[in-house]
């Protein structure tokens, strides 16, 4: 059968194609911008007819009635990365989070250990071929589309046609809704003076033809701006945002130094607005794959210089990193953390950066603590961190004692809790010296 007369005979509404959710089924929806709302409001329309589905899904940013109080015993929420839409149903015992590295979740969908019923997918208008696109994201989406039993597409010509592994046949699809709607988009946020101080330090760091793996958030976006008289930047990462625009347009960001896949932007999604969507539309300069691919950390460390900067929540005196939730309070997720973490410091001349404000809440709470408040989860291990990064500077801690490390850190902490992080490794036995001698020990 052409493709054309397959389309056709595939498309119908929303909850005509949501019925294919049954009690007891796992549904997979796609994450970030790309979230099939459409398809979201007619699987909530479904809670009378269904008992225990699973949703599962990454960061989604729309409204998520599928965990309200309402919905229990009908839907309950896996979350491979919390959202703040999802947060307190999380935290309320409603929703459940699976803590993960990003670059093993299509694992668990390809091996059988967490089989998909539905996947619920949003993608752009079918090509002359039949080749629909992914549009602003690959990330877990075409893995889940590939091993679901059954594909639900909604498929939107506000979607972006994207390069890379980023296309679905129509033949692979069970049921097609068409919908014309703006996507969901991330609202660019405006950088604040504390960003700019730690981007600063974090651009110390940076050099020319290196290649950069930016997670989300203010940090990452004031690194950005902090770059333009760089040259030959590349970028290889799970996601970017519409603060690497400039430097694209500028040519600073050119990937002619990178070590594999030179002159490629490798993504696995996207996260900003409609500038962003527009300037990935067809611009062969970007490449999208599955994140079991850009995350992988023997793909990450193929690029020669690879620079990851992530952030974090809380870190010991040690350099244990805990960044999905604040004591037992769940957060958010691994994401890519330690993937680019690993993937880094395997890459020659890489540098694992962690980048964080010095204090939480108005300078009123340290992030650099004695030890971890307990509940909370360590997603990177004091092994694995090598450069820290605040507002006062750069420490250093790979290969470095307890005692080194605690004096790196006491340094880079806010000057209103040195003393009490001091007194701490005082009392431990780690640091004997006065403080006044270490200055010299912040830097890398
Ligand atoms: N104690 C108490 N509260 C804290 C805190 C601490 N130690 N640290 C942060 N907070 C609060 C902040 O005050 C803020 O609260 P508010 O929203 O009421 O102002 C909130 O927690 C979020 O902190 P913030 O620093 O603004 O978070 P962020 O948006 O910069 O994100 C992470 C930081 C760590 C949550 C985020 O980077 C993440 O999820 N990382 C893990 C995954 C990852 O790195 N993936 C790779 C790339 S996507």
């Amino acid at each position: 059968m052409h493709w054309l007369d397959d389309y056709r005979q595939k498309q119908v509404t929303a909850e005509e194609a949501l019925r294919c959710v049954q009690s007891g089924m796992r549904v997979y929806i796609q994450p970030g911008c790309a979230e099939p709302e459409a398809l979201e409001s007619a699987l909530v329309k479904r809670a009378p007819f269904v008992r225990d589905v699973e949703i599962v899904h990454l960061l989604t940013m729309g409204h998520a009635d599928y965990v309200t109080p309402e919905m229990a015993g009908h839907f309950r929420h896996n979350a491979m990365f919390i959202g703040g839409n999802v947060r307190k149903a999380v935290n309320e015992g409603r929703a459940d989070y699976t803590p993960i590295y990003l670059s093993e979740i299509e694992g668990l969908f390809e091996s059988g250990a967490m089989p998909l019923d539905v996947a619920l997918i949003q993608v752009s208008p079918p090509d002359p071929h039949g080749f629909c696109s992914f549009g602003v994201g690959i990330d877990t989406t075409l893995t889940a589309a590939k091993v679901a039993k059954y594909v639900v597409a909604q498929v939107n010509d506000q979607m972006p046609r994207t390069y890379g592994d980023s296309f679905i046949h129509v033949s692979d699809i069970n049921a097609i809704v068409d919908v014309s709607q703006p996507l969901c988009e991330l609202p660019y946020e405006p950088i604040t003076e504390l960003q700019r101080q730690i981007a600063r330090n974090v651009a110390k760091l940076i050099v020319d033809g290196d290649t950069l793996q930016l997670g989300i958030g203010g940090i990452p976006d004031a690194v950005l701006l902090e770059l333009t008289d760089r040259k030959d930047l590349g970028i290889h990462t799970e996601m970017l945002s519409d603060s690497a625009i400039p430097l694209i347009e500028s040519g600073v960001i050119n990937g002619a130094r990178k070590s594999l896949h030179p002159r490629k932007i490798i993504l696995g999604f996207v996260l900003g607005t409609r500038r962003l969507f527009d300037f990935i539309s067809e611009n062969p300069s970007f490449e999208f794959h599955p994140v079991s691919y850009t995350n992988s950390p023997f793909i990450i460390a193929q690029n020669d210089r690879m620079v990851s900067v992530n952030s974090t929540l809380q870190m010991d005196i040690t350099g244990q990193t805990c960044s999905d939730s604040i004591g037992q309070y769940l957060y958010s997720g691994f994401g890519g953390q330690v993937d680019f973490i690993r993937g880094a410091r395997h890459s020659k001349g890489g540098k694992p950066i962690i980048a964080m404000p010095s204090t939480a809440k108005n300078d009123t709470i340290s992030r650099i603590v004695p030890t971890l408040t307990p509940g909370s989860g360590v997603v990177a291990s004091r092994g694995s961190i090598h450069y820290v990064v605040t507002e006062y500077g750069i420490a250093y801690l790979h290969g470095k004692c307890i005692r080194e490390r605690a004096e790196a850190l006491i340094q880079i902490a806010h000057p209103n809790f040195r003393n009490e992080l001091y007194d701490y490794c005082a009392h431990t036995k780690w640091l004997q010296k006065p403080l006044a001698d270490l200055s010299e020990l912040a830097q890398g």
